[in-house]
């Protein structure tokens, strides 16, 4: 999976050198190239921004150094990379969209800044996507977020493939809870299952757990979820236990 990412703060994409991000660049599973914008300027002072026809406050970004960086990398690849630009004007971000990207083998993100980046730059754009219902200062924030979601999803990113699986939103549910030693944390007792050895047990439980977590937090989820019968079941009491504690 290779990125090449078109921002004015590079140094921000150094968090992608530690951790398991950093393990997968080294395994040469996941390329991250950063270009700094002020790179492609022409003028002297490497300005990257004027102000907005129409006036109004804030400065927008300029169409040709981002036409130049993206020509400089279609230069070297020979192809345009499939291009997304981070915006809150985007198609919102999710899991679905996630594993839509990580089929992509070759993605290129535009981060914006300032009141946002002159129009004619779309044409080069393939996707906007926002990653929520706020404003960042920038697309980096957002960007990074991409490249964090879509890597793992990448096979050998994660130790096992079961890593992903299981967690919240793989299967359009919330994780069940988790918990490691001691057995007795100031007070608060491991659930007795989780130390029975019993397995079907346990995954009976932590199905449960899932079902019912989503249910009380995000019922829109439970809605789109594909679930079982046995799974059927177990809603019918969770939405119960949910009635009588009422
Ligand atoms: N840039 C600013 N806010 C953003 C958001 N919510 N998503 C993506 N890019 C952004």
């Amino acid at each position: 999976m290779k990125f090449d990412i078109l921002t004015l703060f590079p140094e921000m994409f150094d968090v992608f050198n530690h951790s398991i991000i950093k393990r997968a660049r080294e395994k040469g599973i996941v390329e991250l190239n950063v270009h700094d914008i002020r790179d492609y300027t022409t003028n002297k002072h490497k300005k990257v921004d004027d102000y907005p026809y129409g006036g109004g406050a804030g400065m927008v970004m300029q169409a040709e150094p981002i036409y130049n960086a993206v020509e400089s990398i279609k230069e070297i690849y020979g192809y345009k990379p499939y291009t997304i630009l981070m915006s809150p004007k985007g198609k919102k971000y999710n899991q679905d969209l996630c594993r839509e990207l990580s089929n992509i083998k070759h993605i290129m993100l535009i981060c914006g800044h300032y009141e946002g980046i002159d129009e004619r730059i779309m044409p080069l754009v393939d996707l906007e996507i926002s990653i929520g219902d706020y404003v960042l200062t920038g697309g980096e924030i957002a960007a990074m977020a991409i490249v964090d979601s879509v890597s793992r999803m990448v096979p050998g990113v994660l130790s096992t493939q079961e890593s992903f699986e299981n967690e919240s939103f793989y299967e359009g549910l919330l994780e069940y809870p988790q918990y490691t030693r001691p057995e007795v944390f100031r007070g608060m007792k491991v659930p007795d299952v989780l130390l029975s050895g019993n397995h079907s047990k346990i995954l009976e439980w932590r199905r449960y757990q899932s079902l019912k977590i989503t249910y009380e937090r995000r019922r829109d989820l439970i809605e789109k979820a594909d679930l079982s019968p046995d799974d059927i079941k177990m809603l019918e009491r969770i939405k119960k236990e949910c009635s009588d504690n009422s």
